[in-house]
């Protein structure tokens, strides 16, 4: 039989953390990197093998840390080095690694790099970024930035533009040039002496632009680019890393996640995630999810990555609402279809992520503009005022899509600010803390917390989940996400009513004999009919 060695990241079950809003440890509002290390326990004992940490570098947060302005040292307002070193080290003892989030597309426009660019065409930092020449009226063409606005910033010192794909602050690095990679692969080296696990990418598709041709995402060099990458800091460790990848379709996210190790270990990729938007139109033009074709999507990239990539499964992070109360329903049914929504993702094949909250069922929020923080709600929130749409239609975008709704502080507790902080928060708690809260949860036995940590468990438990193929079940069915998992002559059924109402469903009909279940978010079974978001994993045999 063939002997192959799983990396460990393929049975691992990656947490991540959007440092400001987890825990302030110090009373300023926000979150830090000691509130984290207080945290760890609770970590543990949800069972996860890893955190991503979203950006914790210095930044000036014009978008939240994801513009660096030193990418050897820590945020002041998140504590020092020294801090971070002793979160590598507790994380550790626990069995947790940390990821980091390296920001390779763009820095902030207050890095060295970028300050010393700015002094000059011929000075050696120039060509760190992408500039193009013109006349102030004039830009070199249309592109417009992720954040609103017009790609190209005019700096009259120069004479010339500069290229940035989001923020003003946030001008895109020039991966043409080999000394600014060299700096890169070096500056990735020491953040792997310093014990790191691993590294999330930020849309590391797009850093091989050619803005001359208008392309952002998948430029031609962008595979070459990686590797060489990979090569030269990656394939040096035992990590575990993920390309962010907007762009991703198959065959892309086959050479990504190939088992040679050549790119990453996987990419996250978001076709399941558009599903709720206008074909063509942007994220805030809204419509009803289209659930087949969810499902079609979702198995797609099962049966399609199965041995030849590696899955990411992710239903939320820190750019996209709840899942509860974007798929599920975070009013009557929310306990239930938060754990259907689980289910559904944790017995797919590929490294599940659970973003802060989700393990407890945080739902998004309805604030007035003023409470908002988000760069890009903030812009769309203005530009589309000014393009003259209604305010209402405005805003209920924004509850539905803005990425605050991901960025409310944790709730701990049903104390003030929900045990976040004693001061107050740097964006408002969620109103609901009193009542979806860490602390309940520990205390209630059929949580949505236990709940997570029994699939977490499952999976280490099971080498089922990790490897299994997979095949879904009633693919027309309007209702039910259903799908078979087999290895050797083991098959598990993953059962789910995706909606709120009652409906009829026979495991019989699938011609399947349950012989034990694994998971189930109703205390017991009922013949005939699977009751609102009703969800289950169990051993099942053929039958005749
Ligand atoms: C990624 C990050 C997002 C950030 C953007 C620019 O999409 O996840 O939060 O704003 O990149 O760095
Ligand atoms: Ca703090």
């Amino acid at each position: 039989m063939e002997q192959q060695v799983s990396p460990w990241w393929k049975r691992a079950v990656v947490y991540q953390i959007y440092p400001r809003s987890y825990q302030d440890s110090n009373g300023d509002g926000i979150g830090d990197l000691q509130g984290i290390i207080q945290r760890l326990d609770y970590l543990k004992e949800l069972g996860i093998d890893a955190i991503w940490l979203s950006p914790v570098c210095k930044s000036p947060q014009d978008d939240n840390g994801y513009d660096i302005s030193d990418y050897q040292d820590i945020d002041p307002m998140f504590g020092t080095l020294e801090d971070m070193q002793n979160l590598i080290k507790e994380a550790k003892k626990r069995g947790i690694q940390i990821i980091m989030d390296l920001v390779l597309n763009h820095s902030s426009d207050e890095h060295p790099w970028f300050l010393e660019a700015k002094k000059g065409k011929d000075n050696p930092y120039h060509d760190y970024y992408v500039w193009k020449d013109g006349s102030k009226e004039s830009p070199p063409n249309d592109m417009k930035a992720c954040f609103g606005g017009s790609a190209w910033e005019w700096m009259p010192e120069l004479n010339q533009y500069y290229f940035h794909q989001f923020s003003v602050k946030q001008p895109d690095l020039n991966w043409e040039n080999p000394k600014l990679r060299k700096e890169i692969y070096d500056m990735i080296l020491w953040w792997m002496e310093q014990g790191v696990g691993g590294f999330r990418l930020d849309v590391i598709d797009q850093i091989a632009k050619e803005p001359d041709q208008k392309i952002t995402i998948n430029g031609p060099k962008l595979h070459e680019y990686i590797r060489e990458l990979s090569r030269e800091t990656f394939q040096k460790g035992d990590l575990i890393t993920v390309g962010e990848a907007w762009g991703a379709d198959i065959e892309r996210a086959r050479l990504y996640s190939a088992p040679d190790k050549s790119e990453f270990s996987m990419v996250f990729q978001f076709e399941h995630i558009n599903l709720d938007q206008q074909p063509e139109k942007e994220k805030w033009d809204l419509k009803e999810l289209d659930f087949l074709k969810l499902k079609e999507i979702l198995s797609k990239w099962q049966t399609e990555l199965y041995q030849t990539g590696w899955n990411s499964l992710f239903w939320n992070n820190h750019d996209l609402p709840r899942i509860v109360s974007r798929w599920g329903n975070d009013s009557k049914y929310h306990d239930e279809s938060a754990k259907m929504l689980a289910t559904i993702l944790h017995g797919m094949q590929g490294t599940p992520y659970i973003y802060q909250g989700e393990e407890i069922g945080m739902t998004n929020v309805q604030f007035p503009i003023e409470e908002y923080r988000d760069i890009e709600t903030v812009n769309i929130y203005q530009e589309r005022l000014s393009k003259g749409y209604e305010k209402n239609d405005i805003m209920n975008s924004i509850y539905v899509k803005s990425r605050d709704n991901a960025r409310t502080p944790m709730q701990w507790d049903d104390t003030k600010n929900a045990g976040f902080t004693t001061a107050d928060p740097w964006i408002k708690v969620n109103p609901n803390y009193k009542e979806i809260n860490v602390k309940g949860s520990l205390k209630k036995k059929d949580s949505i917390f236990y709940y997570y940590q029994k699939l977490i468990s499952l999976r280490k438990e099971k080498p089922i989940f990790a490897e299994g193929s997979y095949e879904l079940l009633l693919k027309d069915h309007p209702d039910i996400f259903a799908y078979l998992r087999k290895l050797g002559n083991q098959t598990i059924c993953v059962i789910a009513n995706f909606h709120g109402k009652e409906i009829k469903f026979s495991i019989k009909d699938l011609k399947l004999d349950i012989t034990n279940y694994l998971i189930q978010n109703y205390e017991d079974q009922k013949e005939g009919i699977l009751r609102p978001y009703e969800a289950f994993i169990a051993e099942v045999k053929e039958s005749i």
